[in-house]
């Protein structure tokens, strides 16, 4: 099985990193990161691909739709805390733009003919589905770490 990481520079990802390389059914695996990440030891099952900021919204590189092609599954562990992010639309591009563009990209570019692309998302507590609901504290928040994207998929 052919797995993307994304956030593995965090505290969860790096714990998702590591259950990945020591699992048997997953044979390769495609970190997306923006920062420099090395591994304690080289791993063949392992491509690393350095991310622009850009390229989390656009994902036209032809290097980097090559290096995600085949890919069965997602763990989307990247995400921002509303105190480590400049204003609330800041907070919008990284959690809600970022995933979605992902989430479409990764559909386009890996379903296959009978194959299903599975994106997994790791959201946050007191993420509220509901929109229009009343929240009293950290709404816009809370209201932003669902993910409410259904990509447009053959399937
Ligand atoms: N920690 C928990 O107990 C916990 C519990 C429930 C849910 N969560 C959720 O799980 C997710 C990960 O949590 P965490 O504790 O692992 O967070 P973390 O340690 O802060 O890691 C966040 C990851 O997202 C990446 N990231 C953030 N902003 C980015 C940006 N603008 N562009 C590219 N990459 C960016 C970081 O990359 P850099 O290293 O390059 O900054 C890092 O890899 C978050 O959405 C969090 O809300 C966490």
């Amino acid at each position: 099985m052919k797995i993307i990481l994304a956030g593995t520079t965090g505290f969860v990802g790096k714990e998702v990193l590591t259950q990945c390389l020591s699992h048997p059914s997953i044979t390769s695996i495609v970190i997306l990161t923006r920062r420099d990440l090395s591994l304690p030891t080289p791993n063949p099952k392992v491509q690393i691909y350095r991310m622009q900021d850009d390229d989390f919204l656009s994902y036209s590189n032809p290097d980097l739709t090559a290096a995600l092609r085949g890919a069965h599954a997602c763990i989307w562990t990247l995400g921002v805390v509303p105190s480590r992010a400049p204003d609330a639309q800041a907070i919008r591009r990284v959690t809600v733009d970022f995933t979605e563009q992902a989430a479409q990209a990764f559909t386009r570019e890996c379903s296959g003919k009978g194959s299903r692309f599975r994106f997994v998302y790791l959201s946050g507590a007191l993420a509220e589905r509901d929109q229009s609901k009343s929240l009293w504290f950290a709404g816009p928040y809370r209201r932003v770490r669902v993910c409410i994207f259904i990509p447009s998929s053959r399937h």
